[in-house]
């Protein structure tokens, strides 16, 4: 499908724009994935003409797309797409030169794509409205975090949603847009092998890492404000619990999945007052190496309080409350200036009822989301030789090999699609995010009542200790 569009990036000088957005549509362009009349027009405060706007997101396209897949003459064909344009979003008379700019839809269809910070999204939704540009053809995206606790969200979704119906309202979670992502419903859904074991009777516990080496960058002023809780965890490791947790859906569809996805939110066992200290363990890093590299505390980034109590680090044991996952912990854990870089979902099944080796290990089912995408099932094997002696090997499918003739998409490759194509199904439905503020609101109560302070962690390493500690007291370790 191949549709006609003018895609409108508010926050076009940001770093998601020029990283990630702009990448995402050179390569659709590139593949032949856009209509020839998708337009692309980015609005910022910044006082660039077209030539000064071009330059900069050449620059970091540059940098951003692999360099085999770069070319100066593609590049001229897609920057013959985009055009910029100065505008204040909060000023409601600089809508009324947008829509002169823009003229007619005439049937195309309008994406805004909202790349700021949430306190503009009510603005410009309202904005949007009142110069006319809020027609049956538009739609709106919203990036993460929608919101900085539940009452801000349903605030924030009220707003827009007086102003777009939610079938027009697309609130992005890019993890659900990597391919890994969706190969674990493949792997749930499609293959008859793992569904009568998925459930507590067969596993023991569930664990979700997502660990970054990088620090807050040039984010500080926007990350010190939210942290390791409201920046991943609320979004990118609840979504990521519920697609492990979900009863399967009727169809494969919009409708159906956010339908299953928000029943295991709402099944989450609220964490209150000073369960906190128990069941969550909240850290920022000092200062460490990292790749051979010194980098310096957290307080001392550029836009950071010296006295930030923000979390940089957070783990959390999460429990479902229905009859599938009754009894069954899901360790969440989440850091930046960790040792390495990886995301992974491990699947610990129980050990046999009656052990005839010396050996007690237990099969895991390794999903690995980045930087390899894999999946592997731990089994145990005799090794070679006298007596039993048991090893545990893995079945390994390696998806990068098995489809090394197919280039894997960017997450915000498919999403700006699906935007386009007019398909919800990966994107977070209104009562998705509000079941998340209410079991993530209260955790953020607890702390600011019981654990202000974060448990210091020295970058380059697996966070703090007590997050160690917090596990092995539930019997459990970090898998690694
Ligand atoms: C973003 C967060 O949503 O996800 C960032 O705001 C984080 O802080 C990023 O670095 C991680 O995404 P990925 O795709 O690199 O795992």
């Amino acid at each position: 499908m191949s549709i006609s569009c003018d895609m409108l990036v508010f926050g076009g000088t940001g770093d998601l724009t020029l990283h990630k957005l702009l990448p995402a549509l050179y390569h659709l362009h590139r593949d032949g994935r856009l209509h020839a009349d998708v337009r692309i027009l980015a609005l910022a405060r910044k006082k660039l003409d077209r030539d000064g706007y071009l330059a900069l997101a050449e620059r970091h396209c540059r940098a951003q797309v692999a360099r085999g897949d770069f070319s100066p003459d593609t590049w001229q064909t897609f920057a013959q797409r985009v055009d910029y344009f100065a505008m204040d979003a909060s000023q409601r008379s600089d809508y009324l030169r947008l829509a002169q700019h823009l003229g007619q839809a005439n049937g195309r269809v309008r994406v805004y794509y909202l790349a700021t910070a949430p306190d503009l999204f009510e603005p410009i939704a309202a904005n949007l409205e009142s110069a006319g540009l809020a027609g049956d053809d538009a739609r709106i995206v919203l990036e993460k975090p929608i919101g900085h606790s539940l009452d801000s969200a349903l605030e924030i979704n009220e707003a827009i949603g007086a102003v777009f119906p939610e079938a027009r309202i697309y609130r992005i979670d890019h993890y659900l847009g990597k391919e890994t992502v969706q190969n674990l419903m493949a792997l749930r859904f499609a293959n008859a092998l793992f569904e009568p074991i998925w459930r507590a009777g067969h596993i023991d516990h569930v664990q979700i890492t997502v660990a970054e080496t990088l620090g807050v960058e040039n984010r500080g002023g926007y990350y010190d404000n939210a942290g390791a809780m409201r920046d991943m965890l609320q979004n990118h490791l609840l979504q990521l619990l519920c697609l492990v947790a979900m009863e399967a859906p009727v169809r494969f569809d919009a409708k159906h999945i956010r339908g299953e996805k928000v029943k295991v939110l709402e099944a989450l066992k609220p964490i209150t007052g000073n369960d906190v200290l128990d069941k969550t363990v909240r850290g920022q890093y000092g200062a460490g190496r990292i790749g051979g590299h010194d980098v310096p505390a957290y307080y001392f980034e550029p836009n950071i309080d010296n006295d930030s109590d923000t979390e940089t680090f957070v783990a959390v044991k999460a429990e479902i409350d229905n009859w599938r996952w009754a009894g069954v912990p899901f360790y969440l854990r989440t850091g930046k200036r960790m040792a390495r870089k990886r995301s992974e979902i491990i699947i610990t099944f129980k050990q046999v009822p009656h052990l005839l080796f010396a050996k007690g290990e237990v099969n895991r089912l390794v999903i690995s989301l980045q930087p390899e995408e894999s999946i592997s099932l731990q089994l145990m094997a005799k090794a070679p030789g006298k007596g039993m002696q048991l090893e545990p090997v893995e079945l390994d499918l390696n998806l990068a090999h098995a489809f090394s003739s197919t280039r894997r998409w960017e997450a915000y490759e498919r999403l700006l699609l699906d935007v386009i194509e007019g398909d919800s199904t990966l994107f977070m439905r209104r009562d998705e995010v509000e079941a998340a503020w209410n079991w993530v609101d209260p955790i953020l109560r607890g702390w600011s009542s019981y654990y202000r302070k974060p448990r210091p962690y020295p970058a380059g390493e697996d966070g703090p200790e007590q997050a160690h500690q917090f596990i092995e007291r539930q019997g459990h370790s970090w898998w690694q």
